[in-house]
């Protein structure tokens, strides 16, 4: 359904924005129906660089995002509305979403203004209700309330709401589960879950693999803006290829496992080597940090399937 190809976005920095820097480079994945997708990466990987270019918040550099044969970098300002009627978005802190002046359940009502003025009025009110009761609010709770009146689980609710009531094909949801609780945030992951069978796909970002485990059926894992490995989660996480995969689930705490203090730090020299604009080192962002690592080798470390669906950029497998 949806298909990131070569995708690259190169932010400008510093004073009057002289520097580049290389926020996601030549990032490639599907989102396929009915699919949940998680984005996994550590903090500054380009993962919300990735959803907010999807959510056409922000333009990519270079390379095409296409949304059912059709490349939504190139949609025009009049057609945006379309667009949004496919593609919603959830973010890490919902407050933002809303604005404080206006009751939170305004949002629906924007929705049919905008997108569904035909509807009448008392038919609206009742798919209104449905959705809310459908994400586990409770609408005499919730409705007619400021957004300082509710808690950000119940404003983030309320946006998986609105994209339910909007029947979207695709749901960008960045960090929602942060600033839940652990009871409240089984029951939105497991909401999530539903929409599956409610006919959307998830775009889960988060910086937590077990929690992208949990919930998602392919996972993208990504590194300083790059694509690592990327295929169905069993498979990733049963049979990790990249050597960054790899370091990344040794190092997840479990019960069974003590902290061990010998996962290799990066140093500043080392961090500086990572280029920030594209083409100055066709280096393997993990280097670095790799136990292999092999200069000859890590060189441009392309992308390459290894069993179907399964891709991986590493050059030494
Ligand atoms: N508007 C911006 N202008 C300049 N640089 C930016 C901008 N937004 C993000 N960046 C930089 O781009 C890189 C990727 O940022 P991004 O927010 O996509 O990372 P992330 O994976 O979502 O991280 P986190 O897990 O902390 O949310 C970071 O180095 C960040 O500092
Ligand atoms: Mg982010």
């Amino acid at each position: 359904m949806l298909e990131l190809k070569d995708v690259s976005k190169i932010y400008r920095i510093g004073a009057f924005g002289r520097r580049k820097l290389l926020a996601v480079d030549r990032a490639n994945f599907n989102i396929k129906d009915q699919t949940v997708v998680a984005l996994v990466g550590e903090s500054g990987s380009g993962k919300t660089t990735i959803g907010k270019m999807i959510l056409k918040l922000i333009s990519p550099t270079s390379g095409k995002i296409i949304l059912d044969g059709e490349d939504i970098t190139k949609i025009k300002r009049r057609r945006i509305k379309d667009y949004y009627l496919k593609v919603q978005g959830v973010f890490q802190d919902p407050f933002s979403s809303y604005n404080p002046i206006f009751k939170a359940d305004r949002i629906f009502k924007m929705v049919h203004d905008s997108f569904f003025p035909e509807v009448p009025q008392n038919e609206w009110r009742k798919s209104v209700l449905k959705v809310i009761e459908q994400v586990g609010l409770n609408p005499d709770e919730v409705l007619n309330k400021f957004p300082h009146q509710l808690s950000g689980g119940q404003l983030q609710r309320f946006l998986i709401a609105r994209a339910l009531l909007m029947k979207v094909k695709l749901l960008v949801a960045d960090e929602i589960i942060s600033m839940l609780d652990a009871s409240t945030r089984v029951d939105v992951l497991n909401l999530l879950v539903d929409l599956k069978k409610e006919g959307l796909s998830v775009l889960f970002i988060t910086h937590d693999l077990s929690l992208g485990y949990y919930i998602s059926d392919e996972v993208v894992i990504m590194y300083r803006g790059g694509v690592m490995e990327y295929g169905p989660t069993e498979e990733v996480f049963k049979n990790p290829i990249h050597p960054y995969t790899v370091s990344l689930l040794e190092a997840v705490p479990t019960f069974e496992k003590r902290w061990e203090e010998d996962i290799p730090a990066v140093s500043i020299e080392e961090e500086k080597a990572t280029p920030v604009v594209q083409n100055e080192s066709q280096m393997c962002k993990f280097y670095w940090r790799c136990n292999e690592a092999d200069p000859e080798k890590c060189q441009s470390p392309g992308f390459k399937e290894i069993t179907p669906g399964h891709f991986v950029a590493c050059s030494r497998r």
